[in-house]
């Protein structure tokens, strides 16, 4: 059996649960305001054990619970999908603003897209939380990794994620850069979609 969380797993599932939850709150409240959403879905994971101590031996680190909640930040994700692309700063804006939640760390990929298209915004956030962390502190400090993304720029990411497994294809750069192809069409499709949406509107 894989352990590297220890007696801290239980909290990193209700930080990750309470997250969202907080966040779907805020966009229900927005959607009774004004008839629009802040984003289409949210999905939180803790990263499995297993993943967790296959990571920390690919980084060089030992595969303990200080590594995997001090070093890796990424124990917690949570990704944020909106439909729109101007959404996401709207989305920051609110994380940034969040209380207990500090913003340690920002990638953004949006603006700087990765060489393969890769696109997204990417936050590690510090939450202050009411039990231990694995420094012993209460209150607790923990590593969340935010994902904020449109539908577009999340299926390309899915796409993209599940051909990586398969190397050994022929014509991997062909794939490469039909990928990257791709991915900056999705982008200019994310931009027409906004004006689009601007004009229904009435906004320009
Ligand atoms: P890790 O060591 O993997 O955590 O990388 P990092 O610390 O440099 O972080 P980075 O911001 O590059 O990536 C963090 C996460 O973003 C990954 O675990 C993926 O979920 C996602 N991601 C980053 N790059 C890509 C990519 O090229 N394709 C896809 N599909 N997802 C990516
Ligand atoms: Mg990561």
């Amino acid at each position: 059996m894989s352990v590297i969380y220890g007696k801290y797993k239980q909290t990193l599932n209700d930080i990750a649960n309470e997250l969202s939850t907080r966040l779907e709150i805020h966009n229900n409240n927005i959607y009774d305001k004004t008839g629009y959403k802040l984003f289409e879905h949210i999905s939180s994971r803790v990263k499995s054990e297993e993943s967790m101590i296959e990571k920390c031996e690919r980084k060089g680190v030992p595969a303990n619970y200080e590594s995997a909640l001090g070093l890796m930040r990424d124990a917690i994700g949570i990704r944020i999908v909106s439909t729109f692309i101007d959404d996401i700063q709207t989305n920051i804006d609110y994380i940034k603003n969040m209380p207990d939640v500090t913003v340690v760390k920002e990638k953004d990929y949006i603006k700087h897209a990765k060489p393969n298209g890769y696109r997204s915004y990417h936050l590690i956030l510090d939450v202050e939380w009411d039990e231990e962390d694995f420094r012993g502190n209460t209150p607790g400090h923990y590593f969340v990794e935010v994902q904020l993304r449109t539908i577009a720029m999340d299926s390309w990411a899915a796409l993209e994620h599940q051909l990586k497994y398969k190397k050994d294809v022929p014509n991997h750069e062909l794939i490469e850069s039909e990928l990257k192809r791709v991915a900056d069409e999705i982008n200019s499709c994310d931009l027409s979609m906004k004006t689009i949406r601007n004009l229904i509107r009435g906004s320009i």
